[in-house]
């Protein structure tokens, strides 16, 4: 039911703007890197260095990427820089000065030059495009507000910095972190769909074909497809009830009801989650003994949460050792330590399973629109059936083995073992600043590949 209502919300969002739930952003991108090399790709003009900057979490990222004959990567350096939280709730020219100064440092180590250079801009919050290279942020999500730079073009928030720094560069292609992974996953393989992020925050996009987005009929792209940021995010499951811990978040956070379907999934979130239904157990018995580290919001990041499902030693050590240092718990009994990891596991466990259940509305969302999307096709027992690969990143999908299990079976429990089978999810590292740069790669050369 949860696949049903987001596929609806899905339609919705693009039938018209503001219909629904779920944003539908048109993202301007109509072509994506394929990375293949055959003679009739001697005309390609994308051999060089390109950077990229990707904002979105608490780090950042700078990235130099160098492609060579036929636009193949052959070298890729990435430095991650982690944000002062203060510039993430402080004024916009503090921000932008932060990330231009962060990129000329990186390319005077680096070397490379900036002369001319272009320049992929991964920003990962709802912003509204009506081209490639610019855009309007709608609203901060996750642990963002930087209030005065809502309804700015970020892209020339960061232009007119980079100017500032004496960098002689702009901004090519400005993209949400979900479509840069599609574009390393579309380099790697072609029968890749979409793209699905799953780390501080949670989100997805996917190749719409242009006369499904009826929100804008009569839209010309050189492929007839255009790329299209779902922000799921946003998105209530009509299914689910928040529990009385949800409800307590949602009022200490900044963007009380908002963003509902990714506090129940993501990385900002599901460590605090746990914490207060600790400190629930801990007001209702005597179980953590003194507890005054339970009553600081945040105190307990989702790494820790990981970490403590994670942990499956027999007197359950490191679950020990983080409510000591973390939550200041001394000597919890071996009975209640088995209890904390239980309640990790069941927020994990909900997690994962909406987050597939998304995955699968997307997959339903492509199937329902027939033969778009899909190259190649595989060998079932009941005949051919599409192959669809989704990349995916996220500190969740990507660090945390225990919710990878659970988005799996999740998703052959909802579609059946043959279709999954069809299916692949792709780790991508680095996917969202390294597809950014290939996409500045292939925006800024006179010839562009098409979607298939
Ligand atoms: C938030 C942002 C979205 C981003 C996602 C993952 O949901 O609104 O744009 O893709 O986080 O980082």
């Amino acid at each position: 039911r949860v696949v049903n209502s987001l596929a609806i919300e899905m339609f919705a969002g693009l039938a018209s703007e503001g219909g629904s739930k779920v944003r539908m952003l048109l993202t301007c991108v109509d072509t994506l890197p394929d990375g293949y090399v055959s003679s009739c790709d001697m005309t390609r003009s994308e051999e060089g260095i390109y950077y990229a900057i990707d904002l979105g979490g608490t780090s950042f990222r700078v990235l130099q990427v160098e492609l060579g004959a036929g636009s193949t990567i052959i070298n890729r350096k990435v430095e991650h820089q982690p944000i002062p939280e203060k510039l993430t709730k402080g004024t916009s020219d503090d921000l932008f000065n932060f990330i231009a100064s962060t990129l000329k440092n990186f390319i005077e180590r680096e070397g490379g030059g900036d002369e001319g250079r272009a320049l992929g801009f991964t920003f990962s919050f709802p912003v509204s495009q009506n081209s490639i290279s610019s855009g309007t942020l709608i609203r901060w999500t996750k642990e963002f507000s930087v209030e005065e730079a809502v309804g700015k073009d970020v892209a020339q928030c960061l232009n007119e910095a980079l100017a500032r720094n004496g960098l002689n560069m702009k901004v090519n292609v400005l993209v949400n972190n979900t479509v840069g992974t599609l574009a390393l996953g579309h380099y790697y393989d072609e029968d890749t769909v979409a793209a699905v992020i799953i780390g501080a925050g949670t989100n997805a996009c996917y190749i719409e074909r242009n006369d499904a987005i009826i929100k804008s009929l009569g839209r010309l792209t050189n492929s007839g497809l255009t790329v299209v940021n779902v922000e799921w995010g946003s998105f209530r499951p009509p299914q689910i009830a928040l529990t009385p811990y949800d409800i307590c978040f949602n009022n200490e956070t900044w963007n009380y009801y908002d963003q509902n379907f990714e506090k129940m999934i993501s990385g900002v979130y599901l460590g605090e989650i746990a914490r207060l239904v600790f400190q629930k157990m801990a007001q209702e018995s005597d179980i953590f003994g003194t507890n005054d580290g339970l009553s600081t919001p945040f105190i307990l990041s989702t790494p820790n949460l990981a970490a403590i499902r994670e942990d499956d030693s027999p007197d359950l050590r490191e679950v020990g050792k983080i409510l000591e240092e973390h939550l200041k718990l001394q000597d919890v009994p071996h009975k209640t330590r088995k209890l904390v990891v239980r309640v990790c596991d069941i927020i994990t466990q909900r997690a994962a399973r909406l987050a597939a259940a998304a995955i699968v509305a997307i997959l339903q969302k492509i199937g329902c629109d027939g033969t778009l999307c899909g190259t190649s096709e595989v060998r079932t027992m009941r005949g051919v059936r599409r192959r669809t690969v989704v990349a995916i990143e996220g500190g969740l999908v990507q660090g945390y083995s225990a919710f990878r299990e659970y988005l799996d079976e999740a998703i052959v429990e909802i579609l059946g073992e043959e279709i999954a089978a069809t299916v692949s999810l792709r780790v991508m590292e680095e996917g969202s600043g390294t597809g950014a740069a290939l996409l500045a790669a292939a925006y800024s050369s006179a010839r562009q590949s098409k979607l298939h």
